[in-house]
């Protein structure tokens, strides 16, 4: 799916229960995206009985008792100014193409063979390690010629009628020339690489990893879910669009990556100058990339929500090492480095960074359009969230509210979030260590940036190492060239130093603008036209009574973390609905729902069709 670096802790959210934590050992940084967000906030929390949604709900004591006239939630329907929803989309101009396609999703034939396209893809284990060379340097890359082998036989009318251009060998990109060459082109983008699959979990897999197997109604292995899905669901769609004779009026393009799932310096890496230089700089209008929520009813009711992820933390690794004088552990001073590091950890999670609820944030907008829209949100949230609009006393109280109300959801969502996940010191039990290391994990909010957060772990720490006489530098800076206490004279006790792990930092994203006239309205409207007029039954029996698109952030960095010249609009949005991912991603069991696999074939055909109308 998506990416965090995270050697030890890839989390997502799986079917919608809990977070899943695999812990990978690996020495190199490995890109994994983190489950977001909203979707899943709710998903079967109650009101408080206290709270629950009748009239005579009041406000906690300190708001402004205004406006309480309003109560429940908005249909979909009705508009909201805090969380504005475009009119759903559906092909106007290339009404018969989109009907030719709607007959075609439902012809056995055409499902089968599409089916059998995707699985061969599974087929081809197109893992991606840790520790990869460069390509040229590593066969472990030869996989990937199997795969586009794979793709060239399966798709001849694409490969014939489109320019495919290969980057640093293995990165795809595909440019459908559309009539009007000024018109800015749009470019959707997918992994080819997977996950590995643990050999020691194999018999855990209920049909093989990369048998592509389709049972009826699953397609089983690794990356049918992330991200095989997107990728061979794009060809698909691009191929039927070529069969049915459509010819674009805007340009497409598409860019496949291909180590997503460890640096992305080898795929997106080479594929993002190689864009920029081609297509400009801002030279695309929109960018769809892979996204890790599925759309659903969440919140209850009848009403789906969506949420494409407009932007993303960022991300910091730090590590943080003692060293100490050595020596034999029958005279040992009162704190060893292992000890003086414990000290410095614990000091951090006593102090977690402020959670951070700031008016046009993703999480606030989020917030907002779950209070507009969202059944069972508790119905004094509902209030606060309208209050916080003027209140600042408000805004406050929603802060903690949430927190309270929603427990770790929010905190990810609010917080700048710190985790200890690797740790290392000492190697002998009558010896003193003369080294201990630590590196933590951090995912940066809106409000902050990488910078911001070094400055607030050097502050915080460095009163501990003067108290604990050691000399200290921090991210290329020295902060105590002499231990305070013991003034100069190599009294030190030792020194501590902080520095980015692995070489690798990220500032958060920058966010999507999702003004009227913003290309992200062509996605939401496409997003809300294709799940109102699906095919498919929602569950049966019950009905759509409407659409909410909610804008959300991402906790994890894919392959767009690179991609951020290219546009100011990138959108990471998988059209996959909830139910449809038998297992999540990254873990045993990935299946997709071939049904579900198949609307989003659907998907991406609207979402062509109306970027070629309506942008
Ligand atoms: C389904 O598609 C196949 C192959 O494209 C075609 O031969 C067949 O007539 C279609 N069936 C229906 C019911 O349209
Ligand atoms: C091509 O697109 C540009 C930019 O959207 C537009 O200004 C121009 O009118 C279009 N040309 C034609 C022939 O449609
Ligand atoms: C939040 O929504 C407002 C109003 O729609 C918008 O102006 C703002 O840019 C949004 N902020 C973010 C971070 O998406
Ligand atoms: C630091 O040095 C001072 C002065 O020598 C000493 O009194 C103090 O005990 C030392 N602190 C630690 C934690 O070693
Ligand atoms: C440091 O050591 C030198 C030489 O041993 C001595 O002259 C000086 O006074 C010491 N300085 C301090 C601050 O202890
Ligand atoms: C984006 O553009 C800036 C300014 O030209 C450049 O420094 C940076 O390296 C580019 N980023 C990427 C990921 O290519
Ligand atoms: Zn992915």
């Amino acid at each position: 799916m998506s990416s965090t670096p995270a050697w030890f802790a890839n989390q997502r959210r799986a079917r919608n229960v809990v977070w899943r934590r695999t812990l990978l050992a690996a020495s190199l940084l490995s890109l994994c995206l983190v489950g977001s967000t909203l979707h899943a906030l709710l998903a079967g929390k109650r009101p408080p009985l206290l709270f629950s949604n009748n009239s005579s709900t009041r406000l906690p004591s300190g708001v402004p008792q205004t406006n309480l006239d309003v109560d429940g939630p908005l249909s979909p329907n009705e508009p909201s100014s805090v969380c504005p929803q475009p009119r759903p989309l559906v092909p106007s101009k290339h009404h018969t193409v989109d009907e030719q396609l709607h007959k075609l999703f439902a012809n056995e034939t055409y499902k089968m063979a599409a089916y059998k396209a995707f699985g061969g893809a599974i087929e081809i284990p197109t893992e991606s390690y840790e520790d990869l060379l460069p390509v040229g340097e590593d066969d472990r890359w030869d996989i990937f010629g199997e795969l586009h082998e794979y793709l060239e036989k399966t798709f001849p009318r694409v490969y014939a009628s489109l320019e495919v251009t290969k980057v640093n060998t293995y990165g795809i990109v595909l440019h459908w020339q559309g009539s009007n060459d000024t018109a800015l082109p749009v470019l959707m983008t997918a992994h080819q690489d997977v996950v590995p699959v643990a050999p020691a979990t194999y018999d855990d897999w209920i049909h093989p990893p990369y048998s592509g197997y389709y049972d009826g109604t699953w397609i089983w292995g690794r990356g049918s879910c992330d991200d095989k899905s997107d990728l061979m669901a794009s060809l698909q769609a691009i191929n039927t669009l070529l069969e049915l004779g459509f010819e674009p009026y805007r340009t497409f393009v598409w860019a496949f990556g291909f180590d997503e799932e460890s640096a992305g310096t080898q795929g997106a890496g080479h594929l993002s100058p190689y864009l920029e230089i081609r297509y400009g700089t801002h030279g695309f209008a929109l960018l769809l990339d892979e996204g890790g929520s599925a759309y659903g009813t969440a919140y209850g009711g009848d009403v789906v929500f969506a949420f494409p992820g407009l932007s993303e933390k960022g991300y910091l690794d730090v590590q943080i090492e003692v060293t100490a004088p050595g020596g034999h552990s029958s005279a040992p001073p009162p704190h060893t480095a292992i000890g003086m590091l414990a000290a410095l950890l614990t000091t951090m999670e006593d102090n977690p960074h402020p959670a951070l609820l700031t008016r046009h944030s993703s999480a606030y907008n989020a917030t907002q359009c779950a209070a507009a829209y969202a059944p069972s949100f508790p119905a004094y949230i509902r209030r606060l969230a309208r209050e916080a609009e003027r209140s600042d006393v408000a805004l406050a109280m929603l802060r903690d509210a949430l927190l309270e109300e929603f427990g770790l959801e929010y905190e990810v969502l609010l917080r700048t979030t710190q985790a200890i996940d690797l740790v290392e010191g000492g190697v002998k039990v009558n010896a003193l260590p003369e080294r201990a290391a630590a590196i933590v994990n951090h995912r940066i909010v809106q409000e902050s940036s990488v910078a911001a957060v070094e400055a607030r772990l050097s502050a915080l720490l460095q009163p501990l190492a003067s108290r604990f006489n050691l000399t200290m530098d921090a991210f290329g800076g020295t902060l105590l060239p002499q231990p305070t206490e013991v003034a100069g004279n190599g009294t030190s006790k030792g020194h501590v130093s902080l520095a980015v792990a692995f070489g690798y930092a990220l500032d958060p994203s920058p966010v999507t603008p999702t003004g009227p006239n913003d290309p992200y309205q062509v996605l939401a409207g496409t997003i809300r036209g294709a799940i109102a007029d699906s095919p498919r039954a929602w569950d049966e029996g019950r009905n759509v009574s409407g659409v909410v698109v909610v804008p959300q952030i991402e906790h994890g960095n894919t392959d767009t973390s690179r991609y951020w010249n290219l546009t100011r609009n990138i959108v990471r949005y998988s059209h996959v609905r909830e139910g449809d991912r038998y297992n999540g991603f990254h873990t045993v069991n990935e299946a997709i729902r071939a049904e579900g696999w198949l609307d989003s074939v659907r998907f991406y055909t609207r979402f062509i069709l109306n970027c070629d109308e309506y942008l």
